[in-house]
């Protein structure tokens, strides 16, 4: 079973959300995936999602009232296969942590899985209005189901 981890900021908008709507299409799609979400920061920890990532999300018919922040831990490197990571600020952070080349190599910026060599960032929408919520939800879920298709074509 593949585990991936999803690593943003703060852990309650990008990675969150990331999480909530892999596990929404795991559940849909019968997969056996472990999913997770960190953050690089430690503001919140033990928080429930940002009250307008979950509202957006519950728009778009994805729960994400369970879950709660924690922050990134070293331990990650070996519990997870892949360490995707929102932007590039967090891609150094998590880079700085790793202790060798095998636990580099399982980092990566979260679109480069699905849109190859592009270096594209997941923005974040904290200081942002509705719009940019709507945008990242979008982004994310069509980058979510491509990598879910793209794990059917690679089994
Ligand atoms: P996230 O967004 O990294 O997508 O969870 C942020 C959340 C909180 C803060 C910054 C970004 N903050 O500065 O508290």
């Amino acid at each position: 079973m593949q585990k991936i981890l999803f690593v943003c900021l703060g852990n309650i908008c990008r990675s969150p959300l990331a999480e909530g709507i892999m596990l929404h299409l795991k559940q849909k799609n019968n997969l056996q995936l472990k999913i997770d979400s960190a953050g690089t920061a430690n503001y919140h920890v033990n928080e429930a999602p940002d009250p307008r990532t979950i509202a957006n999300a519950k728009k778009n018919g994805v729960d994400l009232s369970a879950l709660r922040a924690r922050q990134f831990q070293v331990t990650d490197f070996d519990g997870f296969d892949k360490i995707y990571v929102m932007d590039k600020n967090n891609l150094k952070n998590v880079l700085s942590l790793a202790k060798d080349q095998k636990h580099k190599e399982k980092v990566s910026l979260f679109l480069n899985s699905v849109y190859p060599g592009k270096d594209l960032e997941v923005p974040d929408p904290y200081y942002g209005n509705e719009k940019e919520f709507e945008d990242v939800f979008q982004l994310v879920y069509k980058a979510c189901e491509l990598y879910i298709t793209n794990l059917h074509s690679s089994n």
